[in-house]
């Protein structure tokens, strides 16, 4: 595993496992455990998944199976946007994160969307990490002008932006300002989130061909080898197994530039972050 120093000073693992539209509970918790078992430490799961609990489950059963420690384990969750009306309101969303996790603290917490008054919900943050019950604190979903905006005025950086980050989407503008910031870039849909077919690209699949190795291992390595935190999906046992197994090979230069050549900017992407209708339904208008 490779590691990534947060602006805390704490270190966060580079590959993770992503819980995003995994609602059943008992399917939820069986595929954490099962990623816990094969060596993940990296949890991320969100207030908008209705999973924190199911998540929390697995948590502290493979504590208790003996399979890791806390301090082992990296957690993080995220603030719903209608959590984030005033700094109340998001203290109250923070508590009830952790309360469904149940497993103490979190290692992360991020503002879900740069929605609502996300910088008042930002103080609360900054105060429950005061308090100890956010280790470290980020954003997500936060374009190079917003990030630009909050880091420059508010009195803590964010230590994470989650964005979509991916050879369809590469946003290397965004990597840039992000470093700028000492903000550590993490990719949601690394593997395109069910999207694209990279799993058909000709271009790809000789790529993996050559190292021995899946193009979804490609996809992975690309990201982590530019210094992006990965958290791909799956609740297939022999997926959760295979993409956490990254690190026995490295991409040639050219190789990265091949992958980084699919971008498509952001018609390519999968999120709706600019068209009225999303900003309404996220704030449950
Ligand atoms: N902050 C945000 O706004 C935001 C948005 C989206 C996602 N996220 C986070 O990022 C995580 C990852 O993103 P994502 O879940 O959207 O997409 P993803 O991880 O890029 O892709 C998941 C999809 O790929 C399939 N898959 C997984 N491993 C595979 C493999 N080795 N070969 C072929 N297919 C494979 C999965 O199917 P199976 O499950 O059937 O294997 C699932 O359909 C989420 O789970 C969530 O934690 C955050």
């Amino acid at each position: 595993m490779q590691y990534v120093t947060l602006n805390t000073g704490a270190t966060m693992p580079m590959l993770g496992f992503g819980v995003f539209r995994v609602p059943d509970k008992r399917e939820c918790e069986d595929a954490v455990y099962e990623a816990i078992a094969c060596g993940y430490r990296l949890i991320d799961t969100a207030a908008a998944y209705t999973n924190e609990d199911a998540v929390g489950a697995a948590v502290r059963r493979a504590i208790a199976d003996g399979i890791c420690t806390r301090e082992e384990l990296f957690v993080t969750s995220k603030l719903w946007v209608t959590s984030m009306g005033d700094y109340d309101a998001a203290m109250a969303g923070i508590d009830d994160s952790l309360a469904k996790l149940d497993i103490g603290y979190l290692d992360l917490y991020l503002e879900h969307q740069a929605l609502n008054d996300y910088f008042s919900a930002w103080r609360a943050m900054i105060d429950a990490q005061r308090a100890g019950k956010l280790r470290a604190i980020g954003v997500s979903n936060f374009y190079p002008n917003v990030l630009t905006n909050f880091c420059e005025i508010m009195e803590v950086t964010p230590a994470v932006n989650q964005v979509e980050l991916h050879p369809y989407y590469t946003q290397e503008a965004a990597l840039e300002n992000m470093s700028r910031y000492g903000v550590v870039p993490e990719a949601w849909a690394p593997l395109g989130g069910g999207r694209y077919d990279p799993f058909g690209d000709e271009g790809f699949r000789s790529i993996a061909e050559v190292h021995g190795k899946t193009v979804g291992q490609v996809l992975l390595r690309w990201n982590v080898q530019r210094g992006v935190v990965v958290i791909p999906k799956s609740t297939h046992v022999e997926r959760i197994r295979e993409n956490f197994d990254i690190w026995d090979f490295e991409l040639t230069a050219d190789e990265m530039a091949q992958i980084a050549a699919h971008d498509k900017g952001y018609t390519g992407s999968r999120a709706k972050h600019f068209e009225p209708d999303f900003v309404r339904m996220c704030l449950g208008r």
